[in-house]
């Protein structure tokens, strides 16, 4: 079926699925990418009991985009609906699936290279306006990000697997500008979540005002060099510093130091980047570490981390004309001038890397780099509905998560915006996941 529309709508929507197709090749030549620089061993093994075999991304991956597009979008017949129990993340935890009879890698490749297949169909017949699932694309939209956060969750795969190093990417731009301190965010109403982008995910919905007292939060995320002196001070052995879970948590799990960091013989700190030993660098935003170290470094500092609200509007807020923006710079996509997004380089780049990406109110890095810990749970935003399918977001609503925001070097743009929800559990720290702090204002500065 293809729908005739006026011209001009004809050629906004030519557009748009160009520019759906184009995101579908980017995220499945780094879906290939990831799975294509390990051998078959590898694909198939364990690399740690919490993440999935990659070969179990790589066919999830196709399984989703098979159930959402090729037999939804498209109502054509099933695949492979034998297969759909495997990839269902539901059904199996994580440390279970390299027990399960899985697709092997040539199986799983050509599984998702059939779907693709008849994805494009689909697209070319969709006119991509009428029902919500297919309005402005969103139905791609999503299965996109869908591909791209588990391209992400294979590179944390990646991070941790040990070995010769085969991932490479360019180094990271040198910082530009010195930032440094806080900025304070005045107190008022600003817009959180959005009505308006087309492929905003359900949580992110609806829009709502929302009262922030004023604040100040850091200008960037904290360094390697500032948690090194929480380190140094002996953050780790202090348990007056650390919430009782977390101070629980950080005797089990034997926490001293952020995940990859190791000290030489000579007391010198060293991070593992993808199988590559590097010296810390000292204004590289920290990353891998838990909410609780978070914490804990937060208390050392006296100050607290931001809430998911102060977060988006530090991030957001555009005070001249106090609209909520997409993005700190405004409503144009990423480009590498601006963010440190979609793996064009393996680590965050230092502070001040970025100035173009800052926000109105002057602060740096929100979006890319790393994912920053907030203090807040995963809870639906007032008029939530769940939206194509309660497992994506209302599931996980009252669980033991915290929401983390801006995406990482390892996000790519189509899951990183200012309104982007991301969410994981407190002890969690192979994802790329850092922090900058926040404090109330004290009644002088107010
Ligand atoms: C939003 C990153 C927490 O990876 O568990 C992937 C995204 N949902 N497949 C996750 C997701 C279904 C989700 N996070
Ligand atoms: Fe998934």
């Amino acid at each position: 079926m293809t729908v005739q529309l006026p011209g001009a709508d004809r050629a906004e929507t030519e557009r748009l699925r160009e520019r759906i197709a184009e995101t579908l090749r980017r995220s499945r030549r780094r879906t290939l990418a990831l799975t294509e620089c390990v051998d078959e061993a590898e694909l198939v093994a364990q690399h740690s009991r919490i993440m999935s075999p990659l070969v179990w991304d790589l066919a999830h991956i196709g399984n989703q985009e098979e159930l959402w597009l090729v037999r939804d979008v498209g109502g054509r017949e099933p695949l492979r609906e034998d297969i759909d129990q495997l990839y269902d993340a539901f059904k199996h935890a994580r440390a279970d699936r390299p027990a399960l009879p899985l697709l092997n890698p040539e199986q799983a490749r050509d599984y998702v290279g059939t779907v693709r297949d008849k994805v494009w169909d689909v697209l070319a017949h969709s006119p991509l306006r009428g029902n919500d699932l297919v309005h402005d694309g969103f139905a791609f939209g999503m299965i996109a990000q869908h591909e791209q956060q588990h391209d992400e969750t294979m590179l944390a795969t990646h991070q941790l697997r040990t070995g010769e190093a085969v991932l490479s990417a360019p180094p990271t731009p040198a910082a530009r500008v010195r930032v440094t301190g806080e900025i304070v965010v005045p107190a008022g109403e600003f817009t959180m979540g959005t009505d308006t982008d087309p492929w905003a995910l359900d949580n992110e919905r609806p829009a709502h005002p929302v009262f922030v007292p004023a604040f100040a939060i850091d200008a960037a995320p904290i360094t390697n060099e500032q948690f090194l002196a929480f380190l140094d001070d002996g953050g780790y052995e202090r348990p007056e510093l650390w919430s009782e879970r977390g101070w629980a948590h950080r005797v089990e799990a034997g926490l001293t130091a952020p995940e990859f960091w190791e000290q030489d013989a000579g007391g010198h700190w060293w991070r593992r980047v993808f199988g590559t030993m590097q010296p810390l660098r000292a204004h590289q935003p920290v990353v891998h570490v838990c909410y609780f170290e978070a914490e804990a470094y937060a208390a050392w500092a006296g100050k607290r981390l931001p809430t998911e609200a102060e977060w988006e509007k530090a991030a957001r807020f555009d005070p001249a004309t106090g609209h909520s923006r997409r993005y700190p710079w405004g409503d144009a996509d990423p480009d590498d001038s601006l963010a440190n997004l979609g793996q064009s380089h393996l680590e965050p780049a230092d502070v001040g890397a970025y100035p173009a990406g800052a926000s109105p109110l002057g602060v740096h890095q929100l979006i890319g780099d790393v994912w920053e810990w907030t203090s807040s749970d995963f809870t639906p935003y007032p008029g939530f509905h769940a939206f194509p399918y309660r497992e994506y977001s209302e599931v996980f609503f009252g669980g033991d998560y915290r929401i983390l925001r801006g995406g990482s070097f390892g996000a790519d743009q189509v899951a990183a915006r200012g309104t982007f929800r991301n969410w994981d559990h407190p002890i969690r720290r192979q994802i790329f996941s850092g922090f900058r702090l926040a404090r109330d204002l004290r009644s002088d500065e107010q």
